[in-house]
This record gives structure tokens, sequence and C-alpha cells, in this order.
């Protein structure tokens, strides 16, 4: 465990920003902070890389005594602002002095990590003439340059284009491998390709966490859909390999098979009835329907 984070509130006048939230963060895991807009995930960011002070709650780092614990942690904010009319390589240098790295190692670490986010050649660029995808790199530069043991990046992802996208997750999968990474997002797809345990937030209250596997499992979800020419009754009732199914139509079902059965299994089954398949399918939108579940209960 590397942090535990205990019963914290935060409320703005009458709103109940974030209720009572609990949970642990794991030594060299990658957790997204999922939830609709509103449901609390910046204020519980903010509170974490402590601009924010909590009503109530505390926030524990393991082994580490001091009240203060910023040394530890990276944080790219949801908005980023930047001083436009200094370069890349100038704002890096500007972080680097608040956050305190000896001179002799400011150099090498920025270049360094200009290089890992792909902006050696623009770094004596004004960041004016950034694009939005090389501001957020930008800004995880920032977050990176003391390197935190905990990077808390809020809606990374959420402003870039799909290419923007892409290049910033790839970033972020080759962090985890050094460092622990919570982030949060509304979008369920960033945190499946990612991530190994979720937090659900909704209206400032923890709806559901674990991995992706378990919320999958636990809303039942019948994650492959199969049709045939002929119509199946009676024939998925009698495969024994099925765990649960349910007819859309006569000739449409969507099954669930038990975690030691391959789907190609389930397959030649059908086909060993002589069923004429004509779309199989492991749908990758159940877990959006788990997620749903979640946000709706
Ligand atoms: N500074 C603030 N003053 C008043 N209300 C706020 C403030 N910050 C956030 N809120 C409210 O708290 C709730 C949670 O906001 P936020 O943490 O930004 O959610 P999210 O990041 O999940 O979209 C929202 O209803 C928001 O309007
Ligand atoms: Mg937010």
């Amino acid at each position: 465990m590397l942090v535990n984070i205990d019963n914290l509130s935060k409320q703005f006048k009458e709103k109940r920003a974030v209720s009572n939230l609990s949970f642990t963060i794991r030594e060299g895991s990658c957790i997204a902070l999922l939830g609709p807009n509103g449901a609390g995930k910046t204020t519980t960011l903010q509170m974490l890389a402590r601009l924010l002070t909590p009503d109530s709650g505390a926030i524990q780092f393991k082994g580490y005594a001091e009240k203060d614990y910023r040394p530890l942690i990276g944080f790219l904010p949801q908005h980023p602002s930047f001083f436009n009319w200094m370069t890349g390589k100038e704002f890096l240098f500007f972080a680097g002095k608040l956050s305190s790295i000896p001179k002799k190692q400011l150099q090498a670490r920025v270049q360094e990590t200009l290089r890992f986010v792909s902006l050696e050649e623009a770094m004596n660029k004004k960041i004016g003439g950034f694009s939005g995808g090389m501001k957020q790199r930008l800004g995880l530069a920032q977050a990176l340059l003391h390197k935190p043991k905990l990077l808390i990046l809020d809606e990374p992802v959420s402003a870039l284009d799909p290419k923007g996208r892409r290049d910033f997750l790839h970033l972020i999968e080759e962090l985890k491998q050094d460092m622990t990474v919570l982030f949060s997002t509304h979008i369920l797809h960033d945190a499946e390709q990612i991530c190994d345990e979720v937090l659900i937030l909704q209206d400032g209250c923890l709806k559901w966490k674990g991995s992706l596997p378990a919320l999958r499992k636990e809303f039942d979800l019948l994650p492959i859909k199969v049709q045939t020419e002929e119509p199946m009754n009676g024939i998925i009732e009698q495969l024994e390999i099925i765990e649960d199914y349910e007819y859309i139509d006569a000739k449409t079902v969507k099954v669930r098979l038990p975690e030691y059965v391959h789907h190609n299994e389930f397959l030649q089954a059908l086909i060993n009835r002589n069923l004429s398949v004509t779309h199989f399918e492991i749908m990758q939108d159940s877990l959006e329907d788990a997620y749903m579940k979640v946000v709706r209960q």
C-alpha cells in the first residue's frame, strides 16, 4: 500500500462535492477514477494534491511521517495553465526550481523529460504556439520532473483529439511501469485501455471499486452475442458449458461462459449441433453497460 485515504469529505456551500470517501492506492497500480461530470473527481484529486483542504478525513503516505507529502506526488490539473511567452524548456526549468530540484540535476532532468514526452524538437518554441496535445505533454513533463512516487492526472485525455489521446495513453502506459498512477476520466474506454483498478464516483460517493474483470462479473453481463440461421431454442438450454443466457430473438442469443471455457469451445458446440453461425461477437461495450448500471444505481 502506498497511500491510505480515509473518510475524505468536502463541501462547497450547500454542495457536498465529496462524501466520506475511503480507498487505498497500492504501490505500482494504475487506478482510474471514473464518474460523470460533477461526480467529485477533480475535488478528490485536488485534495490528494493538497490544493484543497478536506473538511474532514486523512491522507496518509505509507512510511512518510511528514505532513506535507507534496514531494512524493506529481499533478497534472484538468485545465493546466502556462505562461504562453515562455518556451517549453523555460517552463520546465521554472517548474523544476519550484519543486526544488538541485541545479546540478535540473538540466539533465529537463532534457530527459522533454525526450520522454517527445517535445525535444519544440523545446525552444513559445508555449503560445503549442497544440493542445503538446501543451498536455508539457503538463505531464512538469508533473514528472521530480520523479514522483504517485502521479495524479485529472482528465488527462478528455480535451485531446483521437491521435493525441492515443499518444498520451501510451505515455501513461510506459510510466506505470515505474510509478503509481491515479487518473480521472469520464470515459470508461480510457480506463479500460490502461488501468488495473477502477473507482467509480457518483454524487461525491464511492459507488464501486475493484478490477475491471470484477466489475464485469459483478454486473452479471452476457458478453457473447451469437446469431444463427436456424432458431436456437432447445439447443442453448442443453449446452452445459454456458453459465447464463438471454434470448434477444429465436436466432439471437447473449451468453456468458464460465472462466475456464474458451469462446471457441462454445462456437464449436454450436457448429457440432448443425447450426449455421452468421454472427459471433465478443462484446466490448459490455463494460460500458456495467458502468452505466453502477452510475444509475
Ligand atoms: N469551487 C467550487 N465551488 C462550488 N462548487 C464546486 C466547486 N468545485 C466543485 N464544485 C461542485 O462540486 C461538485 C463536484 O465537482 P468536481 O469535483 O469538479 O466534479 P468532476 O471533476 O467529477 O466533474 C460539482 O457539483 C461542482 O459543481
Ligand atoms: Mg473534473
